[in-house]
């Protein structure tokens, strides 16, 4: 007889943004006069088109498909050189941090690498997350059975050490007190609260990874938009870095490859644990279960390292900044409190009048046509808060503020 994995039957509901886009759907379907109305500020997606440089390349690789002399079929398995040597220039070694092209993994997209990367560690780690958090890394590790069940009373997983991240901790992770864990993941920009980590501060997590043989899981898909000078980049800007940690970087949120697919991973050869390389390990199951992102989604990503590619991204992601500056502004103006939002496209609000953040979400919905996230969809810590992105059009961004403060 078939059994099933009984690990996602411990999953409560489904994935925190189809639930919404559920709920949202259905709340068009019912109130057909405001359909077009509705302001979208919940998932981050991005909405301003590909940047030309991008465009460009796309075209111009789409017609070397067209020939037998310059078409391409399946992408090395682990990236093109053309596109690792290009991220390990940009992205790294511009910064001083020693990451060699044969150190990133290119894949299709930073939210897949985040959820499968949990395959190559043993069943029996213990797992750090933050609370609030980006559900997938959580989800995935109960869907492999590294957690126990579902308590209904915590609103979280037994097994799963949670970080805090609230107010009085200005919404960063404090080291667990109690209990040293195997893997720890740390998101930086951080999604969802927005908060960012000062390179002294991360310094503390990288000593203490490397003292108790921890293993970061560090996910900078934000990073494009840091503004202040003591943030990292990278999590290898730190010293140690590359005996504990594994980052993940996305061409989503940077370069608005949402609908194009392209992320990357990094694993330096340094990291060793339980005897065996992470990077073999890594190697070996993107060879086995992954084919390549494509060529022309890889020639596409290689053109975000032209110099014009640099400049149109940098004016992308001032677009969606000044959005950022307009909700953190307007919604502190008008009483709100807010965080967030100076190095990320992410803000961090606290629910009036102590509504819950689902009474928020659908009092939003209802009242000013405005989808959010609701804080606790990430997390216990995230009840009473809510998150808007700053990924929407600038004229819905201002008019959603503007509905915001006349409610
Ligand atoms: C989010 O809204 O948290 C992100 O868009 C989700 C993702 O990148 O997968």
């Amino acid at each position: 007889m078939v059994t099933v994995n009984q690990n996602y039957l411990k999953l409560p509901g489904s994935y925190l943004f189809s639930n919404i886009a559920k709920k949202v759907s259905a709340y068009k379907e019912a109130n057909p006069e405001f359909k077009d109305s509705v302001i979208s500020l919940g998932i981050g997606d991005v909405t301003q088109p590909l940047a030309p440089a991008i465009i460009d390349a796309l075209h111009k690789s789409v017609d070397e498909m067209a020939h037998a002399e310059t078409f391409h079929g399946y992408a090395p398995d682990l990236g093109y050189e053309f596109l690792r040597s290009a991220i390990a220039k940009n992205d790294y070694q511009s910064r001083g941090c020693d990451i060699s092209a044969d150190e990133i993994f290119v894949s299709d997209g930073a939210k897949s690498d985040s959820g499968n990367i949990q395959e190559i560690f043993g069943l029996d780690n213990k797992v750090a997350v933050c609370d609030p958090v980006y559900p997938v890394y959580v989800d995935t590790n109960v869907m492999a059975g590294r957690t126990g069940l579902y308590n209904k009373e915590r609103e979280n997983f037994d097994g799963v050490i949670y970080m805090p991240c609230k107010e009085d901790n200005g919404f960063l992770p404090e080291i667990p007190a109690d209990e040293v864990p195997d893997l720890i993941y740390l998101c930086f920009p951080n999604n969802p609260t927005g908060g960012a980590i000062t390179k002294a501060a991360l310094q503390e997590w990288v000593d203490y990874a490397n003292k108790n043989g921890c293993v970061i899981i560090y996910d900078a898909a934000y990073e494009a938009y840091i503004s202040e000078e003591d943030v990292p980049h990278s999590i290898y800007e730190c010293e140690g870095a590359r005996t504990c940690a594994i980052e993940l970087r996305s061409f989503s949120k940077n370069a608005g490859f949402t609908g194009v697919r392209l992320g990357f991973t990094v694993v330096p050869k340094e990291l060793v644990r339980d005897g065996a390389e992470l990077h073999s390990l890594w190697a070996r199951r993107h060879g086995t279960k992954f084919n390549g992102a494509p060529y022309i989604v890889q020639r596409a990503g290689e053109a975000v390292y032209s110099p014009e590619g640099k400049a149109q991204l940098k004016e992308q992601i001032a677009y969606y900044m000044r959005n950022a500056k307009t909700i953190l502004e307007g919604l502190s103006a008008a009483g709100f409190s807010v965080s967030g939002g100076k190095n990320a496209p992410y803000i961090w609000l606290k629910t009036p009048d102590q509504m819950t953040s689902w009474e928020f979400f659908d009092y939003l919905l209802e009242k000013a046509h405005i989808v959010g996230t609701p804080g606790s969809g990430f997390g216990a810590h995230g009840e009473g808060y809510f998150r808007l992105t700053a990924f929407g059009s600038y004229e819905n961004t201002l008019e959603a503020i503007e509905r915001i403060k006349n409610l």
